[in-house]
């Protein structure tokens, strides 16, 4: 059996840790979309694994692929293999070879596309990892693909005809010399960033990565070998990245990345079909509250006073950008869409115990939005905008000795937690496999791993 893991709201639920826990029972864990616009965490007995673009399964050692849906920065992808091995851990990697590659100009565009459009109130918030304009390119046929990297012919051919393109554009549309000094960001502060628009300059960077890639024999077609090795007996485990409101197709577009977190989005960045990604698990993973990084609506968003004081209680703060996150009351409309979208067969709540002892606990039910009962996301940013919560006060209940409850499993969870992740699978018709209530490996209490096919542990 495989499984596949989403999550659910605006990105960072603690994606990496259920992750991590559900996939001991994984052969193969693959990421198919995004890049190093993600932040997930993975922590073991104390010791935190930060990790932006390899799947987060790799710290378990298994074999972690990096499918085609992928947008791939070969500075991050070799800096994060490189630092796990410094930390004692040996990192089985392969990546696509149809996966995009992530080039210097397109962090430098996203940076200026922001840039451009906060002048207007516009800006999606990105984390300025070159993530829209190097999609852009794939959806243009302009793109380059991490198989061309290692073909020097293919290669300079199309750097030929894609940076003079990101020239034209630095210059006439964001007015940034592309052989001049770049305009502050993080794009700049790369090494790779002052030559960004130099054609001998990326091919001859490019070269170096690919000869490393082929040195290492890391570039599979992930389709035929996600193929074989289901064929050998593996299980796999797909592993999202960002939420489903940020997907590009269902979420709460413009303010959403570039690629399809979604659980289609898995079939679509790997190249098998839908029986073998799903294979009957989709886990939608649930943070218990609402936590958003850059731009865009959020009807149940706390006022800045009590975000403030309720990031005090949490790592509040955005894994890649380290922006602080805007923070919101759990929203089921968006929990529903998440479900109809994804086809949710279990549900991973994470920082269940970051909300031991609050005053007050809510949880949205609907919306009223031109006074009718909305149910769900409606199709615009600009209507959700206009939404008007609706709330049910649940019990909350008193912060506690985490880890004893994480050793004793589920039905030693405080009993207003128990009600509170209940209401929610009872409203979207889908059980509860995993309660996170710390970050780390054993904080998860695991009710039932899709992947090993368990009946559910704990009374309901
Ligand atoms: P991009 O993916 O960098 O283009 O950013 C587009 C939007 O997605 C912005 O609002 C980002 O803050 C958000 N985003 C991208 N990756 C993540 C993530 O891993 N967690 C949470 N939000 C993300």
């Amino acid at each position: 059996m495989n499984a596949t893991v989403i999550g659910s709201q605006l990105g960072d639920e603690g994606k990496g840790a259920v992750v991590d826990v559900l996939g001991s029972e994984a052969d193969v864990v693959v990421r198919y979309q995004g890049g190093d616009n993600a932040g997930h965490t993975v922590t073991h007995r104390g010791e935190e694994y930060r990790l932006r673009l390899l799947p987060s399964g790799v710290v378990r050692g298994k074999l972690g692929v990096l499918g085609n849906g992928c947008a791939v920065n070969f500075g991050t992808l070799f800096d994060e293999v490189d630092r796990l091995r410094e930390r004692g851990l040996d990192p089985d990697v392969r990546v696509s070879g149809r996966a995009h590659v992530v080039l210097p100009s397109h962090r430098v565009l996203d940076g200026a596309s922001e840039s451009a459009r906060s002048d207007d109130d516009l800006a999606v918030g990105t984390t300025g990892n070159g993530m829209g304009p190097a999609y852009e390119d794939k959806a243009g046929r302009r793109g380059v693909r991490i198989a061309e990297v290692l073909r020097p012919d293919a290669l300079r051919e199309r750097l030929e005809y894609t940076i003079p393109r990101h020239r034209e554009l630095a210059d006439a549309v964001y007015g940034i010399d592309p052989d001049g000094a770049l305009p502050d960001g993080p794009a700049a502060d790369s090494d790779d960033a002052a030559d960004a628009f130099d054609v001998d300059a990326v091919f001859e960077r490019l070269r170096s990565f690919g000869d490393r890639l082929a040195a290492d024999d890391v570039v599979v077609d992930a389709g035929p070998f996600l193929a074989e090795r289901q064929r050998e007996g593996a299980t796999i485990l797909f592993e999202s990245a960002q939420g489903t409101q940020i997907d590009l197709d269902h979420g709460n577009y413009p303010y959403v990345t570039s690629s399809n977190p979604t659980a289609g989005g898995a079939v679509v960045g790997t190249g098998v079909g839908p029986e073998t990604v799903a294979d009957g698990a989709v886990v939608g993973v649930v943070k218990a509250y609402l936590s958003r990084v850059g731009c865009g609506p959020m009807p149940t968003e706390l006022d800045a006073e009590a975000a403030t004081v309720f990031r005090e209680r949490v790592d509040g703060f955005g894994t890649v950008t380290e922006r602080p996150r805007r923070i919101g009351w759990l929203d089921l409309p968006v929990l529903r869409t998440a479900t109809r979208v994804n086809g949710f067969s279990g549900l991973a709540f994470t920082h269940v115990d970051s909300l031991g002892g609050l005053d007050e606990l809510r949880v949205c039910t609907g919306y009223e939005l031109d006074g009718e009962r909305v149910r769900q996301v409606p199709m615009t940013s600009a209507a959700w905008r206009q939404c008007t919560p609706e709330y049910e006060q649940l019990e909350p209940w008193p912060d506690c000795d985490w880890e004893a409850v994480a050793a004793d499993g589920y039905d030693a969870l405080p009993e207003n937690a128990r009600t509170f992740v209940e209401f929610v699978s009872d409203d979207l018709g889908v059980p509860v496999v995993a309660v996170g209530v710390g970050p780390d490996r054993e904080a998860t209490v695991v009710r039932r791993n899709p992947l090993a096919d368990e009946p559910l542990s704990g009374a309901n």
